[in-house]
């Protein structure tokens, strides 16, 4: 069965139980990675880092990080190798990004869309499988060349 793990901080924490619903009807496993409550203040960074880390070990395929913004998730998440993130408001954006791009954490941002248009998004990310064009497998390796080192400041 495909594993999927999702956290949230407190910001986030109003979508979860929703996606972790529509993720298990579709079959998924799911790894609940907290937090708790939305009374509590929970660091971005850290919810990130529980998902990142799963995937990182094998023990997920797929990851959901919910903030408030989706943004502050997703700049967390990309720091870790291995870990494409991106925030998805549009369900285009979220089957698009994992067909082309094989995105494998999808931010969303609980004060930015409602639970229905999360719920759609999340369908389409998890339905969605990366397309193995040469094309896009190029560039696919060229992120990930830049991910092992690549360009620093002051580059050319
Ligand atoms: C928390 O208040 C908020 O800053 C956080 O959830 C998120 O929006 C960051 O991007």
């Amino acid at each position: 069965m495909k594993r999927l793990a999702i956290a949230a901080d407190h910001g986030g924490f109003v979508l979860k139980s929703r996606l972790i619903e529509v993720a298990q009807g579709l079959g998924w496993e799911t790894l609940d990675l907290g937090t708790d409550s939305a009374d509590h203040p929970v660091d971005y960074p850290d919810s990130a880092k529980a998902v990142g880390l799963e995937l990182q070990a094998g023990r997920a395929e797929r990851g959901i990080v919910l903030c408030g913004s989706g943004v502050g998730a997703c700049i967390a998440a990309n720091k870790m190798r291995g870990i494409r993130a991106g925030v998805c408001h549009d369900t285009y954006s979220a089957h698009q990004g994992v067909e082309h791009d094989d995105m494998n954490v999808l931010c969303v941002g609980a004060r930015i869309i409602g639970s229905e248009l999360a719920s759609e998004i999340t369908r389409a990310f998890l339905g969605a499988t990366f397309q193995n064009e040469e094309r896009l497998v190029r560039r696919l390796n060229k992120v990930k060349a830049l991910e092992q080192g690549g360009p620093q400041p002051g580059d050319r």
